[in-house]
């Protein structure tokens, strides 16, 4: 090898260099070489199934925690409590069967007082001896007592913090006037029938539940056995590159998060940087819980099935902060791989309008601090459409959409065999997935960042999980940033990883 030949080689590939590491900075295809196969760790932030089921056996009186939506059916007359328009009147017994306007919603004050939510939101309260729901803020709001038959406990009377007990004196007037109670007997307008129609299981109901003394030692030992550094060998031992992690907002104020939530998530998320570097593992950070809640449900940090996320620019803001504190924190570490702006926001609860405005803000966030990380951007659930964050995330360098697949929560999977949820994967999940990857370079890739060989068919053999897993590990594969398995360790087998892989369902 000549001299000169020997320098323009040099020159040659440092070109290529400079060229190949522009292309890759600019370009999130190009960089996309790196698929990531990766399993989320549902048990970061708690939520039922995604921790042990023994977290909940401590919680005093654990049938009354937040959100729990209760119906009252009055012995007398067979009709239901309502409120009377869905809220902000009075309320009535006159309802005969329990769609709505029948739920009262629990905010838990401790473990057998409890204020009620209607519907529309109010909160039951008395205007004399009148039992009402118009008030919209709890601090004005009547507080109640729950009191069991002792035989029954799904026989009930309601006490008011007066000391009254509700009667449906008719079936148009509901008061707070009884002073006195008698038997159980059936004639009786203080007694109800309860039924729990709705529960909510999540951070706010654990820590709420276990209240401030309690709280905070069950969440450390929760943090501190659930997933630990070995499950993080298990997972770079078993094809997998990278996890993604959900994180409530108030691990941004941890040591000292807002009521009633307890510090140490942010030390569980230390940990999941350093162990992920031990085994070489990259992390996905994923904001699941945002102030007021995305979506209202248990793992979005909802107190009550309510849904307020996104409504203000303050809480925007709030947000855009929560994003801000984590980028900061981990922009430097070798693990450090993308951060997912919000979870599953919820139409048409959020509008496209606020997510947009927010995905923009949270998107510049992790950029001050980071030019290289990727930013997830989940597509709204409920009503929307596949590419409607196309328009913003087409100039987002790095983006990426999170689409979640499920063949269970919608009912056209109700009555499929295995074979046709198979073929659903290969030909409808392929063309929807084909549908939001674009071939013109500049676009987001694609993450199907939740999935689960889990179905509605009954019987399955284990042949057929293998089947349908394999369905989804080939058409997910082909995701162009990647995939990630719904959850590493679950009370459900099928949705536990580690279980599957353990017992020879999912072969990575
Ligand atoms: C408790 O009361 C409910 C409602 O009246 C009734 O359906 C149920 O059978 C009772 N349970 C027992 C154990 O008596
Ligand atoms: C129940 O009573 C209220 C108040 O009188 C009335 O407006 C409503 O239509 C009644 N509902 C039913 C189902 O009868
Ligand atoms: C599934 O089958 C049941 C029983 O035949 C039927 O009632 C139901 O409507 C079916 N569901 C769908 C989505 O076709
Ligand atoms: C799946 O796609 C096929 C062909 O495109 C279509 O006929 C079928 O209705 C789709 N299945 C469901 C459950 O949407
Ligand atoms: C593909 O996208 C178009 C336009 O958004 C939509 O109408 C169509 O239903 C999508 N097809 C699939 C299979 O998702
Ligand atoms: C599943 O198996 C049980 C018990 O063998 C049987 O009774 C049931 O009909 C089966 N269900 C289906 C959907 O095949």
């Amino acid at each position: 090898m000549t001299m000169t030949s020997c320098v323009n080689l040099k020159i040659w590939l440092l070109n290529f260099v400079i060229l190949f590491s522009m292309v890759s900075l600019s370009h999130g295809r190009l960089n996309a070489q790196f698929q990531v196969k990766a399993v989320n760790l549902g048990g970061w932030l708690v939520t039922e199934g995604w921790m042990k089921p023994s977290l909940f056996d401590g919680i005093p009186n654990k049938d009354f925690l937040d959100g729990t939506g209760l119906q009252f059916k009055s012995v007398m007359t067979g009709k239901y409590l309502c409120a009377e328009s869905g809220g902000g009147t009075i309320l009535v017994a006159n309802c005969t069967d329990a769609s709505g306007w029948e739920t009262f919603r629990l905010w838990r004050i401790n473990e057998d007082t409890f204020r009620l939510r209607v519907f529309n939101k109010q909160f039951v309260g008395l205007d004399g001896i009148n039992v009402v729901a118009v008030s919209n803020i709890c601090t004005y709001s009547e507080t109640f007592h729950i009191v069991k038959e002792s035989d029954n406990s799904s026989r009930i009377r309601i006490k008011a913090s007066n000391g009254y007990f509700l009667q449906a004196k008719t079936q148009e007037l509901v008061t707070a006037d009884v002073s006195e109670v008698r038997e159980w007997e059936d004639d009786d307008p203080t007694i109800f029938v309860m039924t729990i129609a709705a529960r909510l299981q999540g951070e706010f109901q654990v820590t709420n539940g276990y209240g401030p003394t309690k709280a905070p030692q069950v969440m450390k030992e929760h943090w501190s056995t659930f997933i630990v550094e070995n499950d993080f060998k298990f997972i770079a031992s078993n094809g997998l590159n990278a996890a993604r992690i959900p994180v409530g907002w108030w691990i941004a104020s941890d040591p000292n998060p807002p009521w009633p939530y307890v510090g140490g998530s942010l030390h569980a998320l230390d940990n999941a940087f350093l162990w992920a570097q031990k085994y070489g593992l990259k992390i996905i950070i994923d904001l699941h819980a945002a102030p007021g809640s995305q979506n209202g449900f248990q793992h979005g940090g909802s107190r009550d099935g309510s849904q307020e996320w996104g409504k203000t620019n303050k809480n925007i803001l709030q947000t855009v902060r929560v994003i801000e504190f984590l980028t900061a924190r981990y922009a430097k570490r070798p693990s450090f791989y993308a951060v997912e702006l919000l979870n599953e926001p919820l139409s048409p609860g959020v509008t496209l309008e606020m997510l947009n405005k927010y995905y923009k803000a949270g998107y510049d966030a992790v950029r001050r601090h980071s030019p290289t990380a990727f930013v997830v951007l989940s597509n709204r659930i409920g009503p929307s459409k596949p590419k409607e964050l196309f328009p913003l995330a087409n100039g987002l360098m790095r983006s990426v959409i999170d689409v979640h697949y499920y063949n269970i929560f919608d009912d056209v999977f109700e009555n499929m065999s295995a074979q046709q949820n198979i073929d659903f994967i290969y030909t409808n999940r392929s063309s929807q997935l084909n549908n939001i990857t674009t071939s013109n370079g500049n676009g987001p890739l694609t993450f199907v960042g939740e999935w689960v060989a889990d179905w509605r068919v009954k019987n399955a053999t284990k042949e057929d999980f293998q089947r349908f897993a394999k369905a989804q590990l080939d058409v997910f594969g082909r995701a162009t940033f990647g995939w990630a398995y719904w959850a590493l360790k679950n009370a459900n087998k099928y949705w536990n990883l580690e279980w599957m892989i353990e017992n020879g369902y999912v072969k990575i």
